[in-house]
């Protein structure tokens, strides 16, 4: 299997190889939201081509979203549903036959709580994607921002003035430092205090 046979929205790969050439050995990746590993799986390929010695972590609680967005959808309500509760089998399933059982850590944990496992200055790059509504975007990047190293990224997805505005709100609202980037990113990056 590969990454691009997972069902998924991934649109951020360019991001993912400018983060493998930017960043060091012994570096540390974090995506939160990872539904069934399309993004993390592809995360987990060109850090492979890289060569470099990163890390690379996903996190969800594999539960889905619930109804989100301007349409109003349950976007992982199908997958949730047939997992019984939980897509946590069918994610971790596709990483291993992906090839990264042993490259890549699962955190099945809500966001929040899963920030609170890392000590501060401690994750090279954070990349958010998951509950696209305006009070979660804000709690996740408040949650995650002092888990960057100096000249670390935290990044999003669905930086959509059009398909997800409470996106776009929330990060201007709380990182006015953030730019567009990418294919419908948003990125800051953390400069020195
Ligand atoms: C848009 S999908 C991720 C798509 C994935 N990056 C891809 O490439 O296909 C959003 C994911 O966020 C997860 N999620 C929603 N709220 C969450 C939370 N509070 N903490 C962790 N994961 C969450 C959902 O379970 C879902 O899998």
């Amino acid at each position: 299997m590969n990454w691009t046979d997972i069902p998924g929205w991934f649109q951020w790969r360019s991001a993912q190889e400018e983060a493998a050439l930017r960043f060091p050995d012994g570096s540390r990746f974090l995506e939160v939201g990872n539904f069934l590993g399309r993004s993390l799986c592809s995360l987990g390929d060109v850090v492979q081509r890289s060569g470099k010695r990163i890390t690379v972590i996903g996190v969800d609680t594999c539960r889905g979203s619930g109804v989100e967005g301007v349409r109003g959808k349950d976007y992982h309500g199908t997958a949730v549903e047939e997992g019984g509760g939980t897509f946590a089998g069918t994610l971790h399933r596709n990483l291993i036959e992906c090839g990264y059982a042993d490259s890549i850590s699962l955190i099945v944990a809500d966001s929040l709580t899963a920030s609170t496992f890392f000590a501060d200055r401690s994750i090279d790059w954070v990349h958010l994607d998951a509950r696209h509504d305006r009070d979660h975007v804000k709690a996740d990047i408040i949650a995650w921002l002092p888990k960057i190293r100096v000249d670390g990224w935290l990044s999003g997805d669905d930086y959509d003035e059009i398909k997800w505005p409470e996106v776009v709100s929330a990060v201007n609202e709380v990182l006015p430092d953030a730019r567009p980037w990418s294919t419908s990113q948003w990125r800051w990056v953390a400069r020195p205090v």
